[in-house]
């Protein structure tokens, strides 16, 4: 093995360049020499690839983003989008390929493995949503998770302010990692998220029981879900039950930049070496992870065929603490 090429794809979340760099000291330090592949899948389609030097990633640990670029590639999911991926690789000279992103990205490297029998790809998980099965965590999910509950904060004081109910609504695609981690860290009454029912009623009366008590104000954080903006008629349905008005913010593509936290850098940097170390020890179609600590791998079609559930006791504690 002498050369190597990483690329990002999808969403990016902060972190990415952590890997990244930490990938190419990495290979250097093997005398590999290691590529990035611009703007994830369209650039891999494209053969667009940039070299990774020392001086390429100087000062990017701190950067959120990802330097290389990303990009939601369609063509991926058609096999002559894939034998053109598979054509550059094999131009581009790559011996392995890393691979940082989330389900969908992992979803084309196994059909693309399935196709053609192409270099070996190592998965690296980067997504704000938290929801790769074979990891706890994924790049970018502390520093989205942080910026919620900072949000969750400043919007405590205007909520508490005017004895307001806020709903705050976070991204996280068909999950609640986010939304289920950053209500509790932000002190939330409510949580609205995809994995359970969500009865009007129930929180509705909940956020009573709490005012009769003497809350005075109430924060729901509503988790995306499979439709962005759906908290505007939640607020709607909430307010309408207690004839109260009640506000909504949506986080958004906020949740997506600034700097990543240490954890994310951690969690990058560790993947980032472990990525080239893989690739060296001769594996491929895996995706590495940390569970309970400790690194993991996790053959590719698993991580988007499986489902990772949320976390049971963080749900409880949620249960208890908003009570
Ligand atoms: O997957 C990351 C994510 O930020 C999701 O939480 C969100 O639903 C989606 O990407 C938004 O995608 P886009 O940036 O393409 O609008």
């Amino acid at each position: 093995m002498t050369r190597i090429g990483i690329l990002t794809s999808g969403g990016d979340a902060p972190g990415m360049n952590a890997c990244v760099r930490a990938a190419v000291r990495t290979a250097l330090a093997h005398d590999l020499t290691i590529v990035g592949i611009r703007r994830g899948y369209t650039g891999l389609i494209d053969g667009d690839m940039v070299q990774l030097d020392r001086p390429a990633i100087r000062n990017t640990i701190h950067l959120g983003g990802t330097i290389i670029e990303t990009s939601r590639n369609k063509d991926f999911y058609t096999r002559e989008g894939r034998l053109r991926a598979a054509g550059a690789i094999e131009r581009m000279g790559l011996d392995g390929l890393i691979l940082i992103g989330g389900e969908g990205t992992f979803h084309g490297a196994s059909l693309l493995a399935a196709d053609v029998d192409t270099a070996p790809l190592i998965g690296v998980p980067g997504s704000i949503d938290n929801d790769i099965y074979g990891t706890d965590y994924c790049i970018g999910f502390d520093t989205a998770a942080n910026c919620a509950v900072e949000a969750i904060d400043r919007i405590r004081d205007t909520a508490r302010s005017h004895e307001r109910i806020f709903l705050i609504e976070v991204m996280g695609r068909e999950a609640g990692f986010l939304a289920l981690e950053s209500g509790i860290a932000g002190g939330a009454e409510e949580l609205i998220i995809p994995e359970e029912e969500t009865s009007i009623a129930r929180i509705s009366e909940h956020i009573r029981d709490g005012f009769t008590h003497g809350k005075k104000s109430a924060i729901v954080v509503v988790a995306e879900g499979k439709k962005p903006g759906a908290s505007f008629e939640l607020a709607r349905e909430i307010g309408g039950h207690l004839g109260l008005d009640p506000r909504v913010v949506v986080l958004g593509h906020l949740q997506r930049g600034g700097r990543p936290t240490l954890r994310d850098r951690v969690l990058g940097s560790r993947l980032g070496v472990a990525a080239v170390e893989a690739l060296l020890e001769g594996r491929g179609g895996c995706m590495i992870g940390e569970v309970g600590g400790i690194l993991r791998y996790t053959a590719l079609e698993e991580t988007w065929q499986k489902k990772k559930p949320l976390n049971e006791d963080l749900r409880q504690i949620f249960a208890i603490l908003s009570e």
